[in-house]
């Protein structure tokens, strides 16, 4: 019986070793990680250079039938790497969820968080993990302190999501929420920064600003946009659904006080997986938010190994 006792203990603590620190995953493609990563670092990202594109399509399944499929924006095709790892923990998972997901996998949420803030260049402790861009942007429309009469300005170009959200907190809690109309696309900066300047009152709590508009391609100028609207006290929500992954930018290079993004967007991460970003130092509302987790849900307890999967090939190709 002992022995039966201390053979179990036993098999559990080498388990545990296993999907520690870097997660089972990294160490059973260690190996197919590194040649990605040796292959995309030797190889120059532009747009003619032929090789390099091959390691990248090398690295998807998707579009090998007949079908062309040009919307890979709103859900990335997930790299073979990302299925693999799928499909070892949902195998894995499924084998004693109450175990490996509570007890083992779990401890892959902590080196996540730690590659997820190296990536946006911020600190571990401003980044929640969640399952889309919708669940961090909504987390601070519904949870920053507004008033009734308070106002929140964006533009009818951002996402139909976050437009309804905070129509709904206009309809609830009778906050104003007005709404700019532009041209675009538009090179002119100073003028966005001006409309939104100009739009400005003594009620104006927050700007909205959708960072790559997935209509036109639009890249707003967010660091000048916020650097104007902390001169006046006004906090910036930031929507980077599109560019974080895509774009070269770290985020609190943008100045704003929040940034939510999908990364299973332009990161190939698996669909369900996004994150927040609150700056820690500024924001006085920093810790009212209501970010939760569940045990339950299979989905978001994988989610820290099957993200590193994506990661290796994440690559943002925009200089801006
Ligand atoms: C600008 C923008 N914001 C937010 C979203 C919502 O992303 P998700 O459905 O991944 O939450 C999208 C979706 O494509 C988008 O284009």
């Amino acid at each position: 019986m002992s022995s039966r006792r201390s053979f179990l203990s036993k098999s559990a603590l080498m388990a545990a070793s296993a999907f520690s620190a870097n997660s089972l995953f990294n160490l059973l493609h260690a190996q197919s990680f590194a040649d990605a990563q040796r292959l995309l670092n030797s190889r120059v990202p532009d747009a003619e250079n032929e090789a390099y594109w091959a390691t990248v399509q090398d690295s998807y399944t998707a579009n090998k039938g007949d079908v062309i499929i040009l919307n890979n924006g709103g859900v990335s095709p997930q790299p073979l790497s990302v299925q693999k790892a799928l499909d070892v923990y949902n195998a894995q998972a499924s084998q004693g969820p109450s175990f490996y997901m509570w007890r083992i996998m779990d401890k892959g949420r902590e080196p996540l968080r730690q590659q997820l803030a190296a990536l946006a260049g911020a600190d571990p402790e401003e980044i929640a993990i969640n399952r889309n861009a919708t669940e961090a942007l909504n987390t601070v429309i519904f949870g920053l302190p507004l008033q009734r009469g308070d106002e929140v300005i964006g533009t009818v170009q951002d996402y139909p999501n976050m437009i309804n959200a905070w129509k709904q907190r206009q309809l609830r809690e009778g906050i104003h929420y007005k709404q700019l109309s532009f041209d675009f696309p538009s090179e002119d900066e100073d003028a966005i920064v001006k409309a939104f300047s100009d739009a400005i009152t003594p009620q104006t709590k927050l700007l909205h600003i959708t960072h790559l508009i997935n209509w036109v391609g639009q890249i707003m100028p967010v660091r000048k946009l916020a650097d104007m609207a902390h001169s006046r006290g006004i906090e910036v929500l930031v929507d980077g659904a599109h560019s974080f992954g895509l774009l070269d930018f770290k985020i609190p290079d943008l100045h704003c006080d929040y940034f939510g993004t999908s990364l299973h967007k332009f990161l190939s991460a698996p669909v369900g997986s996004g994150l927040l970003w609150i700056k820690k130092i500024r924001s006085p509302t920093f810790g009212r938010f209501c970010v939760t987790t569940s045990h339950a849900v299979a989905i978001s307890a994988n989610l820290k190994h099957w993200v590193p999967a994506a990661l290796p090939l994440s690559r943002p190709l925009a200089r801006r």
